[in-house]
């Protein structure tokens, strides 16, 4: 435990000693200790204090691979062998209005994939795909494997909450590192992510790793390294794998809070709205038509482009949500089923005359929609599916005086005017054009061939 001489490894104290002292733990130690930790045998403040020691230390390669290992050994796998066409995965390490999953899920399915999409809860600021769709009444995120399988090999997309028995060391240790200050480490989240990709039996896993302001990534270079320790995790598990870095610098789409989110899904879905959470659905989507269906990756943007416009990929949204128990009556008419806000207040922009967008922040935006209601503060905390922020305006746009910039959606006017505050301190105006920044940074892939 001092460090010095050699340990048996029996006791934890040893593991967490060895990671302050900057040493590589041997595999065997780190698979018990994490194990260990899953079973409630090892106390929180030791895995706390492994996971700071990690945080500052950072972990080799082959500590990540074997904490994911250790991770993936932790509980049961979904190999979805019910399931008889190509299957993709996708996942986000987390924003604001990041509605992919929402569009991508039902797109790829009205493409020819199969979506089995597990997805999480919004903790923080950034906000979570199961939480957005329980805004539809009805919809249940919780089905069993069997109904989950069905499902998806007859509609081509399910979006569900993981059971607890997938991943539990992920549950468990995302829940301390989130309780101390530990979240943002790049072989932390590239373990928690992974893990939770390589229980599934899918054909492509895409990932999308965010950079930014409102991303726990806050600069394109630290998102690359990330996205390259989760592909070569890919790759040392034999599967296949693409991530793109992209931009969370500002709001993805324009409505940040779980029934507007829902809306601005379904009209991006039904081909009526442009813009960037549009143009990254069909980023993904192409990405996996040329992966899985072996064509060319113009001709996947095209066809995911088509099916949009079309109104395919919105058809296969009603039939997801019908299937999960909601009325597919929100595709035709969303506010007809979705919960609204009492309260609208419209902000303008301040003056003078006309200026541009620099800087948007988005992690205080989505601070701004917790303040009504819309995120939770601790996990299980419950949250209020019809307010939210609708931020118009992308970084670039030139905005005049008292043009509309926002839209708060609120219970009630105090709630609405604190939220407006917190919506202006978090926009940075510029007398200068500014160009927007680029929406994909770049794609990383994980190597093919043997594991
Ligand atoms: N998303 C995850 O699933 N895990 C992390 O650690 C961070 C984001």
């Amino acid at each position: 435990v001092s460090g010095s001489g050699r340990s048996s490894w029996d006791d934890p104290r040893d593991v967490v000693a060895s990671k302050r002292d900057g040493n590589e733990i041997p595999g065997d130690a780190l698979r018990s200790f994490v194990l260990g930790y899953a079973r409630g045998e090892i106390p929180d403040y030791l895995a706390a204090a492994f996971l700071m020691a990690a945080f500052v230390n950072g972990l080799s390669r082959r500590e990540t691979a074997e904490l994911t290992r250790a991770m993936v050994a932790s509980g049961s796998t979904l190999p979805l062998s019910g399931v008889s066409g190509p299957k993709v995965d996708k996942h986000s390490t987390g924003g604001v209005s990041d509605g992919v999953t929402l569009v991508f899920a039902p797109l790829a399915a009205s493409l020819g994939l199969a979506v089995a999409k597990l997805s999480g809860r919004g903790l923080g600021h950034t906000g979570g795909t199961l939480d957005k769709l329980e805004s539809i009444p009805g919809f249940r995120t919780r089905l069993s494997p069997e109904e989950l399988e069905r499902q998806v090999e007859a509609i081509g997309c399910a979006v569900v909450g993981q059971s607890e028995d997938l991943v539990p060391a992920d549950g468990a240790l995302y829940a301390l590192r989130d309780a101390t200050a530990t979240v943002p480490s790049v072989p932390l989240i590239a373990s928690s992510v992974m893990s939770k990709k390589l229980v599934v039996g899918t054909d492509l896993i895409l990932l999308d790793v965010k950079a930014g302001s409102g991303a726990f990534m806050k600069t394109p270079e630290a998102a690359a390294e990330l996205a390259e320790v989760c592909m070569q995790l890919a790759a040392d598990w034999g599967r296949r794998a693409r991530a793109a870095v992209t931009d969370m610098s500002q709001p993805l789409g324009r409505a940040i809070g779980n029934a507007l989110e829902i809306a601005e899904a379904v009209r991006i879905l039904r081909g009526e709205e442009r813009g960037s959470l549009r143009e990254l659905a069909v980023a993904f989507a192409g990405e996996a038509v040329a992966a899985l269906q072996g064509r060319q990756l113009r001709e996947g943007r095209a066809a995911a482009e088509e099916a949009l416009d079309s109104g395919r990929a919105a058809g296969s949204f009603a039939r997801m949500v019908q299937a999960q128990g909601g009325d597919p009556k929100v595709v035709d008419d969303p506010w007809s089923v979705l919960p609204s806000a009492p309260v609208r207040l419209e902000l303008a922009v301040p003056g003078p005359g006309l200026r541009y967008i620099e800087a948007t922040d988005a992690e205080a935006l989505g601070r701004a929609a917790m303040s009504l209601g819309a995120g939770r503060v601790r996990k299980g905390d419950p949250i209020d599916p019809a307010v939210g922020v609708e931020f118009l305006a992308k970084v670039g746009d030139g905005v005049e005086e008292g043009e509309t910039i926002a839209v708060i959606h609120a219970r009630d006017q105090d709630r609405a005017r604190a939220c407006a505050v917190l919506v202006l301190e978090a926009l940075r105006l510029s007398d200068r054009p500014v160009p927007p920044p680029p929406l994909i940074h770049g794609w990383h892939q994980a190597s093919e061939g043997s594991p």
